[in-house]
């Protein structure tokens, strides 16, 4: 990269002082606008017409008191019952795409595809329909994190078996839409449904063996994107000409000094936290990083297994991994600053075979979410890291987002937004191969275990209402602007008493802050 490159980027992000950039850089028209969201998070409905109970039916239902303000998904934002209201909103702001998860055991109840739930198909049916009436690109996610609990009792995704289970659910699934629906995500957040369902009891089904059952899971569920992915190759691709993705978790790493071991061991994080779902797809031979291999065997001996805790990747595997997707879906959301650590973690665990402390700097703006804060350079370095290790491969940004209280006016939504897009335009510029974006999330939703207080949505949902009411947030009306002209500028709305369709508003003049 060029050291002009470098200064342009701290000078947007106003990190280097007398330097200002003021080139304009301009999202392609080819560019894609979306938002997101995901069935258990947004649908409610959880018992309705035919539908089978996910690992996060039961996970809220039996842990009450693990979500502080004591919510669950059993109503959530009601998109079951207002896909049209949702519809509406997206043509609102004026999308290109809305990237939304199929649940699972709503389409077939007992996991497997004896039984097919038509009733639950009718509203992805439904769904779909609205959003190509109106040219909005539907974006399916087939798996964001709710299996159905019947599978679960055989043990879930530690079960081998589970890639064939989700093959079967693919087929169905791609039977049904593979007519309408382009774009396609196999799974959402390998890291998340493994580490912290399995290796931890933070996420459903919350296994919590921790350093046994994460790492089973995470090779179980890149099979299991693989062999969807050649099932789509083989039977579908010639015919429908679509693209089929994962969705990974790519959030950025900085060392906390320049310390010798602290940077070494921020290159290692990143092979744990990155290269162990990159490297099978995108890397040239095709296995998880030989550093993650060295380490988990070495302790593992150590901690008296007969062999490595994490599960060897065969031949055959190897192969149906490598280059098993047309695009990278990044989610990215911030950076940590990484350092050696010699404190005792569980012993085996994941943060004991990895061995650092995370902090942030504390001048970064914090969103509600305590992990969250906005450092906008970090996704340019993560998309330069992704070229450097992985080819320059096609991606599309799944998510990125902020979270805040309740309340409208969300300025530090709008900044970060705008932060982020412009170190995207950056990349770009370098060279980055990112086809779209997708603001996550259309709408307030119920944020797994932290329930509905931190709140991500473009659009507020009064949940206190009867109809889960819907309002849009100066950020909706923010991101309309950009997609328009598809420049990041200094754009606010200028009535604020109005609404994105022009309706007078009685808005109450709280603050979206923090
Ligand atoms: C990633 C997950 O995919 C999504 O479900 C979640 O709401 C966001 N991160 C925010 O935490």
């Amino acid at each position: 990269m060029a050291w002009t490159a470098i200064i342009a980027a701290l000078s947007i992000l106003g990190l280097v002082e007398g330097w200002t950039d003021t080139k304009i850089r301009r999202f392609p028209d080819s560019f894609m606008f979306g938002v997101g969201s995901a069935a258990y998070q947004v649908e409610g409905a959880w018992n309705l017409d035919g539908k089978g109970e996910s690992i996060w039916d039961r996970f809220l239902h039996e842990n009450p008191d693990l979500v502080p303000d004591g919510t669950n998904g059993d109503v959530a934002s009601d998109s079951y019952h207002h896909y049209k209201r949702d519809v509406e909103m997206l043509r609102e702001m004026g999308v290109d795409h809305y990237r939304f998860s199929i649940s699972w055991p709503r389409v077939m109840p007992s996991g497997f595809p004896n039984q097919i739930n038509e009733q639950g198909f009718q509203y992805y049916d439904n769904l779909i329909n609205e959003l190509l009436t109106y040219k909005i690109e539907p974006m399916v996610t087939l798996y964001h994190f709710d299996l159905p609990q019947r599978l679960q009792d055989l043990g879930g995704w530690a079960n081998p078996l589970s890639i064939g289970w989700c093959e079967d659910y693919a087929r169905v699934v791609f039977d049904r839409y593979a007519s309408k629906v382009k774009y396609w995500i196999t799974m959402n957040q390998p890291n998340s449904i493994c580490l912290e369902g399995y290796g931890d009891s933070i996420m459903a089904p919350g296994v919590d063996m921790k350093g046994i059952a994460d790492y089973i899971c995470i090779k179980n569920v890149l099979l299991a994107h693989a062999k969807a992915y050649r099932l789509y190759e083989r039977e579908y691709k010639s015919k429908y000409n679509g693209f089929v993705g994962i969705s990974v978790s790519v959030n950025w790493a900085n060392p906390i000094n320049n310390k010798t071991e602290n940077v070494q061991a921020t290159e290692e994080y990143r092979e744990f936290s990155i290269g162990m779902y990159l490297n099978p797809i995108w890397s040239p031979y095709g296995d998880f990083p030989q550093v993650v291999k060295d380490i988990v065997a070495k302790k593992s001996l150590k901690q008296g297994f007969f062999k490595s805790r994490l599960p060897t990747l065969s031949a055959e595997e190897k192969k149906l991994l490598k280059k098993s997707a047309d695009f990278l879906g990044m989610n990215h959301y911030t950076t940590m600053l990484v350092k050696r650590s010699f404190q005792q973690y569980p012993s085996p665990s994941y943060q004991d075979d990895i061995g650092v402390e995370f902090s942030q700097d504390t001048n970064w703006r914090g969103a509600k979410s305590s992990w969250l804060k906005s450092y906008a350079f970090g996704i340019y370095k993560a998309l330069l890291h992704i070229n450097q290790n992985y080819d320059y491969p096609l991606i599309i940004i799944t998510e990125h987002g902020w979270s805040t209280n309740a309340g409208l006016w969300d300025q530090s939504r709008v900044q970060c937004m705008k932060d982020y897009m412009r170190a995207l335009l950056l990349a770009m510029e370098d060279g980055s191969r990112v086809a779209g974006y997708t603001a996550w999330s259309l709408m307030d939703n119920l944020e797994w275990a932290s329930g509905i207080s931190e709140r991500f949505g473009l659009y507020e949902v009064d949940f206190d209402s009867e109809d889960k009411k819907r309002t849009a947030r100066e950020s909706a009306l923010v991101y309309r602007h950009i997609i328009e002209e598809r420049v990041v500028d200094d754009w606010t709305p200028p009535r604020l008493d109005i609404d994105i369709s022009g309706r007078r508003l009685k808005r109450s003049k709280k603050n979206t802050e923090l």
